[in-house]
């Protein structure tokens, strides 16, 4: 019998100020898509924006539903809408930020497991990692370098 072990590594900023300018930028457009969230059920909003090859920012945000399940994540709401709008265009960041009406989000929301899923289809699709920056309303901001160490042992075409 043999182990196999996976390990991952995430940079922490101490607050959005400590991160890079152009990220930072990155974050503050997160941070607008947030703001116009449709979370009527959650009252919890999500705001993510990517940074393109071409420089250009493509941004969404949840949109929740009435019937539930039918609503979708910032996180697919922004990489379904590049992946549309700039086809193959390889993308160089995503920043994510959560905000709740009822409580101060303090804390980092790291993206949920089928925005992992979702956010692999375009990295293993390009050469390089697309850094994932992502926070709560205030407080630290998480970097991981690639989805791989959000989602490590990834299903993905080469398994098909
Ligand atoms: N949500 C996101 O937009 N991204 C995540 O990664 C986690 C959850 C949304 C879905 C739903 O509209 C609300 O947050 C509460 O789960």
């Amino acid at each position: 019998m043999e182990k196999i072990k996976f390990s991952a590594e995430l940079d922490v900023f101490q607050s959005k100020s400590e991160l890079p300018k152009p990220i930072q930028i990155l974050m503050n457009k997160a941070i607008v898509a947030r703001d116009k969230a449709y979370a009527p059920y959650s009252n919890f909003k999500v705001g993510a924006a990517i940074l393109m090859d071409n420089n250009e920012v493509v941004s969404g945000s949840n949109q929740e539903n009435a019937a539930y399940p039918s609503g979708l994540c910032a996180e697919r709401t922004a990489i379904f809408y590049a992946g549309s709008k700039y086809p193959g265009m390889p993308m160089k960041a995503l920043a994510v930020t959560a905000k709740s009406l009822s409580k101060e989000i303090t804390s980092p929301i790291p993206p949920c497991g089928a925005c992992r899923q979702s956010i692999s289809e375009y990295e293993v699709n390009q050469s390089t990692g697309i850094p994932i920056y992502f926070m709560g309303e205030t407080g630290k901001v998480y970097k991981a370098k690639s989805i791989k160490d959000l989602l490590p042992f990834i299903f993905d075409k080469l398994n098909l």
